[in-house]
Formats: structure tokens, C-alpha cells, sequence
């Protein structure tokens, strides 16, 4: 992954391990639009994995939800791939513990396997751990096989509880060089508006 350009300082571009340009946003507060098209490019199956039920539409509440990012408490990165929205990564801090939080990461189905989510991954472990987060939790399905490879190299032994796979293990700071790393910290620090998403999209 090689940092290669920063246009205005709403999108950091990184290159992901099959060569492709990734366009990294923060998602503006309270825009759904980028959450419906994620979940509009994942299968049942990636449904499933995401969000532990079936999940055959995305509720108004849900997206409410999804888009209710301020970034200090709950920050959401959304990565762009050829104009169009190819995956989000968020993590929320727990109220009773603001060094710790739980993450998410959502590929489309037709941009998967082809290093997004460990970029994704990479970029929220880079604002996360600069902005006094130490932890992350994860609560994976045990049939999931690509996000347990994706969480090996940073989130130690995975434990079956309650039928979940789960685990946590310090925020994984230096996936990045530490210019795509501020790079990624400023978008969450401006803190952006529709309009700066759309204008510059
Ligand atoms: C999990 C998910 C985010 C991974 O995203 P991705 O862009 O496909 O992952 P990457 O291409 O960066 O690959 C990450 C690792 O997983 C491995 N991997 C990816 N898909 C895999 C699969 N189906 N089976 C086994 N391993 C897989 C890759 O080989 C890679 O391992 P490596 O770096 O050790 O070589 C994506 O599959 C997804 O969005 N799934 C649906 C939603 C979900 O399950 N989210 C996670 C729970 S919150």
C-alpha cells in the first residue's frame, strides 16, 4: 500500500495489494448514501457475515444508525474504487471505555480479495491509534474465513463465545506510512459535511 496523491484534504489515495486506487473519505455525519450502496453490493452471504442475521434490506433505522458517525466516538472511513463506493470501515469506542473499540469492515462483494478490507483495516488502525484508541474488539462469525484471515496478523487468539468468534488486540498503528497516516487522521479531524463529500466525488 503506497500513498500516491492527496486531493484537497477530503481523500487520501492508497494502493491496494492488486494495484487498484482506493479513494478514503470520511463518511460525512448523517450521509446514508454511501452505507445503502455498500449494502447494496453485498451478497446474502456477506449480509450474514456483516451483520450476524439475515439481512435481506437495510432498515431506515439501520442506516440512521450506520451514518450517525461524529468521528471521535464513531468514525467511518468509506473507500471509493473506480467512482464507485466499494467499502466501508468503522469503529465505535465504548461509552465506559473511549481506548477501546469495536470495529466493522464491509467490502462489496465484486472488490473483495483484492486487499481492500486489509487496507480498510490498515487506515482505521492508523486514526484510531492517533486519536487515543488502544483496543479493538472483534466479534467475527465462525464461518467467516475472510475476515478471520484478515484479522490474524492483529488480533491475537480469536475465542469461540456464544457461537461468535471473539477477540481483541491493540489498535494495529503502523500498517501505513506515517504520511498516509496523517494524511488519514486530517479527514477525520475536519470534520466533513455532505457537501464536501459530494463536491469532491
Ligand atoms: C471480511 C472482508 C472485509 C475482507 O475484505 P477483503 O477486501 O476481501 O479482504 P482482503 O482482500 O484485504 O484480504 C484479507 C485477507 O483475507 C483473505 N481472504 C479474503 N477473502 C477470503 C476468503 N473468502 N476465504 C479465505 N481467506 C480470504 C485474504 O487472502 C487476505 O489474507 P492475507 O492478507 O493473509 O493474504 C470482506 O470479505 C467482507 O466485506 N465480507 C462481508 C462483511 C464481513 O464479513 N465483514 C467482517 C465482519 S464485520
Amino acid at each position: 500500500m503506497a500513498v500516491t496523491q492527496l486531493e484537497r484534504t477530503t481523500q487520501v489515495s492508497l494502493t491496494t495489494r492488486a494495484g487498484d486506487t482506493a479513494w478514503v473519505s470520511a463518511l460525512a455525519p448523517g450521509d446514508q448514501q454511501p452505507v445503502r450502496e455498500v449494502f447494496e453490493g453485498l451478497s446474502d452471504r456477506s449480509r450474514y457475515f456483516r451483520f450476524l442475521a439475515s439481512t435481506p434490506r437495510l432498515s431506515g433505522t439501520a442506516a440512521r444508525h450506520l451514518a450517525d458517525v461524529d468521528h471521535q466516538r464513531h468514525v467511518a472511513l468509506v473507500a471509493t474504487v473506480d467512482g464507485r463506493t466499494a467499502g466501508i470501515g468503522r469503529y465505535v469506542r465504548y461509552a465506559g471505555n473511549p481506548r477501546e473499540a469495536d470495529i466493522a469492515i464491509a467490502v462489496v462483494d465484486a472488490q473483495q480479495r483484492r486487499g481492500l478490507g486489509r487496507l480498510l483495516l490498515a487506515a482505521l488502525g492508523a486514526v484510531a491509534s492517533r486519536s487515543g484508541v488502544e483496543t479493538f474488539t472483534y466479534l467475527v462469525h465462525p464461518q467467516n474465513d475472510a475476515c478471520v484471515a484478515l484479522l490474524r496478523p492483529v488480533a491475537g487468539l480469536l475465542t469461540l463465545s456464544d457461537g461468535e468468534l471473539v477477540g481483541s488486540g491493540p489498535v494495529p498503528a503502523r500498517l501505513l506510512p506515517e504520511e498516509a497516516a496523517s494524511q488519514l487522521v486530517g479527514l477525520v479531524r475536519v470534520t466533513p459535511t455532505r457537501w464536501c463529500r459530494g463536491a469532491s466525488t
